[in-house]
């Protein structure tokens, strides 16, 4: 007994035993311990901020706004995310209580889970997914039922496809466009499908909106425009992609009133309230970071145009993606599994790339690129790719 009681992890708690870490880490130790290696792993901007933000956060230094903001978010923030949500997304949040800034899209995901979910209660989980959303709803007491988008409708999970698993348990579904990994892109008629499943169903969902601005082909749609789904959605959204802000930590979330104050209680206990200096970066970035953006955004979508032609010319055949900045090619003629492909592609070639089978069992046969890095890393990563392929 005494011996038990010595060791740590007997203190640990069921719910953090069963949660496995994430299969990208793996990756990128080895990785960090080669040299000469071009990472088209990290899901990140490869620019810096912008310098209007940066400098904006250092005044608020220079003036010493360094204390603790309001637990929901400086009000001026909230203002101008309110405005942003109105005109690119045209849907209304009130500055007041229906929107909350979080420690990133993370965060939001987080006490968004922990305030909806029951013991028990089930979450739908498309796949392939970004890696946090299954190990959160379980983290939140929830059970996560992943549901299969398939290559052959581009990785557009179909209404059908939801309505199949829901059970008198289930409470809502994550739904994330464009998506981390594929780069799908759920146009507004996709989104009606699934808006009019989650109103027969009654169902809440979670909207993980962190790529909308990312989006190449059509003018995004977010699902909490559609009529009758504001008070049934919570949006997720921040300012690490598009806005090149990951270090910031800065996020945000805007659903009805009722869910937003219950999800605060947890924040304000949890959190208290996102960095204060991190807040002023981002309101410069809302009023005057649009110009910058868009300049990201068209390189962003040449690389996208450069990978996917190259991709499929060198035999790696690559649906494309609508958005994000991640190519998801298959990879199943070389009768490698994605893992041994990723694991050999980075030893012989001193390529970074995550196997798909990390966003689920459905990613198996795919890898995840992100194209993210500069066009000269790019064309190499694809001479080498190349090489490896011979
Ligand atoms: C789909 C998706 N959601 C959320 C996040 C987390 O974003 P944040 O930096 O705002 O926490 C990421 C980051 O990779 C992501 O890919």
């Amino acid at each position: 007994m005494k011996s038990e009681l010595m060791n740590p992890s007997h203190f640990l708690s069921e719910n953090v035993k069963m949660i496995k870490p994430s299969g990208i880490r793996r990756f990128f130790d080895l990785a960090s311990q080669m040299e000469n290696v071009i990472s088209l792993g990290v899901g990140e901007p490869d620019f810096v901020t912008p310098w209007n933000y940066r400098e904006a956060s250092i005044l608020s230094l220079e003036e010493g706004f360094t204390a603790y903001s309001p637990n929901a978010g400086l009000l001026e923030l909230r203002q101008e995310i309110s405005a942003y949500m109105e005109q690119r997304f045209s849907v209304h949040y009130s500055s007041e209580n229906e929107i909350i800034v979080t420690v990133g899209a993370s965060e939001a995901l987080d006490i968004a889970l922990r305030a909806t979910l029951n013991p028990g209660e089930e979450i739908i989980v498309v796949e392939p997914c970004f890696v946090s959303y299954v190990p959160i709803v379980e983290l939140a007491g929830g059970k996560a039922v992943t549901v299969r988008a398939l290559p052959e409708y581009d990785f557009k999970i179909q209404p059908e496809q939801i309505e199949e698993v829901i059970t008198e348990k289930t409470k809502g579904i994550i739904i994330c466009s464009p998506n981390n990994p594929t780069g799908t892109v759920l146009n507004k008629q996709e989104l009606e499908g699934i808006a009019s499943v989650a109103l027969k169903h009654n169902l809440l969902v979670f909207s993980d909106e962190i790529y909308a601005e990312l989006s190449y082909d059509e003018p995004y749609t977010s699902i909490a425009s559609l009529p009758k789904m504001r008070d049934r959605t919570i949006v997720m959204n921040g300012f690490s992609k598009a806005f090149a802000m990951t270090g910031w930590r800065l996020g945000f979330v805007c659903g009805p009133n009722e869910i937003l104050q219950a999800m605060l209680k947890i924040h304000q206990y949890a959190i208290m309230c996102a960095p204060t200096m991190s807040q002023f970066a981002a309101i410069e970035a809302l009023k005057n970071g649009h110009t910058e953006m868009k300049k990201m955004i068209r390189s962003y979508h040449s690389r996208r145009n450069y990978m996917v032609e190259e991709l499929n010319e060198i035999g790696l055949p690559c649906h494309v993606p609508g958005g994000a900045f991640y190519v998801f090619p298959n990879i199943t003629s070389t009768g490698l599994s994605s893992e041994e492909f990723a694991e050999k592609l980075l030893i012989e070639q001193q390529v970074a790339v995550v196997p798909g089978s990390v966003f689920g069992a459905s990613g198996e046969g795919y890898i995840r690129c992100s194209y993210a890095t500069s066009i000269d890393q790019l064309q190499e990563a694809i001479t080498r790719i190349k090489n490896f392929l011979k």
